[in-house]
């Protein structure tokens, strides 16, 4: 297929430019996470997406395509829970045909992984993210909404890497007084493994998690708890417009990071869009509302028109979520916000 606009860098209206794509397959999930799903709303009656409500793998690839001809060079596969898509192994060996795309990760609770990593490895995957919050079964099944224990995940996380889905970084959302306390086991847990921790700071994305600001613990806070055990010193960041803040342990055991939305807002670099598994195109994670592109492409629209959809939505942008969140919360508290699990993170 013809590239359409050549990799010209639209800079959307704060001048950044768009660089990553992130792809939700899945509004569903087999976790119910009290901070993102939490699941007496997310009951057995919940009515998720249909099947002919999500893009086909022939919809995303297309949308992805005109994504990498914009300037995108990073593709990174989320749900819900994107292990739960059928055949997801055949939609990655379809974007990695796509020229351009230098990084195709995935973010996933790991639990799938055993079934899933090598076929996902052998198709052209990169490598996983995988989401762990705490290493004690008590409160990671508190947490899982689920019951599923933490052995569960581990053994995903070990699949990855016997796959070579690597570095594998391990996200932790932290919250005051739940998950806290075991943050330097975590931290202990995997030194020396290769795989990179990184500690997210509780945010208030949706509008179902009954977030407060007082659940925050912040990146400072427990950097400093990691490093009173486990010396640390800073690392530059390996790329402009990268979330976590790298830090890497003085003895050699490897590298963790803090990821701080709330207390040290990354907007001013923020080079995301992300693609929800009905069509519809976010440009922040706290948006109200999406673009749709389902709707042009089932209506036959050309890559042409599609391509300067992209380009408007990604030129009016002016997103600053973060920067802005003690002002909005005192204006509109009632602000209607895309739920996570439906544009993945
Ligand atoms: P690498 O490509 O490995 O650097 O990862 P990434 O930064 O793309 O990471 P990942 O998808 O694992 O993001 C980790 C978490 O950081 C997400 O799940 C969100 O919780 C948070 N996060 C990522 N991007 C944004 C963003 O643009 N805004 C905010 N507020 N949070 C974000
Ligand atoms: N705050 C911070 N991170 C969150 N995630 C989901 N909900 C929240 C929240 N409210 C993270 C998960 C996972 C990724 C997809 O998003 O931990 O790693
Ligand atoms: Fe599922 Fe991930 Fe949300 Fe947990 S954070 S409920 S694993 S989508
Ligand atoms: Fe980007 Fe919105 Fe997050 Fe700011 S709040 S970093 S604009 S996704």
């Amino acid at each position: 297929m013809k590239t359409l606009v050549n990799n010209a860098r639209i800079l959307d209206a704060l001048r950044r430019p768009l660089h990553d794509l992130r792809i939700s397959v899945t509004d569903k999930c087999n976790l119910r996470c009290t901070y993102c799903m939490p699941s007496d709303h997310y009951h057995e009656h919940y009515e998720f997406l249909k099947r002919e409500d999500l893009l086909t793998f022939e919809e995303i690839t297309r949308i992805a395509r005109l994504f990498v001809a914009a300037g995108v060079s990073k593709l990174r596969i989320t749900g819900g829970e994107p292990l739960l898509r059928k055949d997801l192994p055949n939609l990655i060996a379809m974007l990695r045909e796509i020229n351009g795309v230098e990084d195709l990760a995935l973010t996933t609770n790991g639990i799938l992984l055993p079934q899933l990593a090598a076929p996902l490895k052998a198709a052209g995957l990169d490598r996983v993210t995988v989401s762990l919050d705490s290493l004690d079964n008590a409160v990671f099944q508190q947490m899982n909404g689920r019951g599923v224990r933490v052995a569960a995940v581990l053994d995903g996380i070990r699949a990855a890497e016997e796959a070579g889905l690597v570095p594998i970084k391990i996200n932790a959302v932290i919250q005051h007084g739940v998950n806290d306390p075991g943050a330097v086991d975590l931290a202990a847990h995997f030194r020396g493994t290769g795989a990179i921790v990184r500690f997210i700071e509780y945010m208030d994305v949706g509008n179902c998690n009954g977030w407060q600001k007082n659940a925050v613990v912040s990146s400072r806070e427990l950097r400093d708890r990691i490093a009173a055990r486990f010396p640390l010193e800073p690392v530059g960041a390996k790329y402009h417009g990268e979330v976590a803040e790298r830090y890497r342990y003085e003895d050699g055991a490897g590298e963790i990071g803090f990821i701080s939305s709330v207390s040290q807002p990354f907007c001013g670099s923020c080079s995301r869009a992300r693609l929800s598994a009905d069509g519809q195109v976010f440009t922040c994670l706290f948006a109200s509302k999406g673009v749709d592109f389902r709707a042009p492409l089932r209506n036959d629209a050309s890559d042409q028109e599609l391509a300067g959809q992209l380009a408007t939505v990604w030129r009016n942008r002016q997103d600053r979520y973060s920067e802005t969140r003690a002002e909005i919360a005192s204006k509109s508290p009632a602000l209607k916000k895309v739920e996570m699990y439906h544009i993945g993170g």
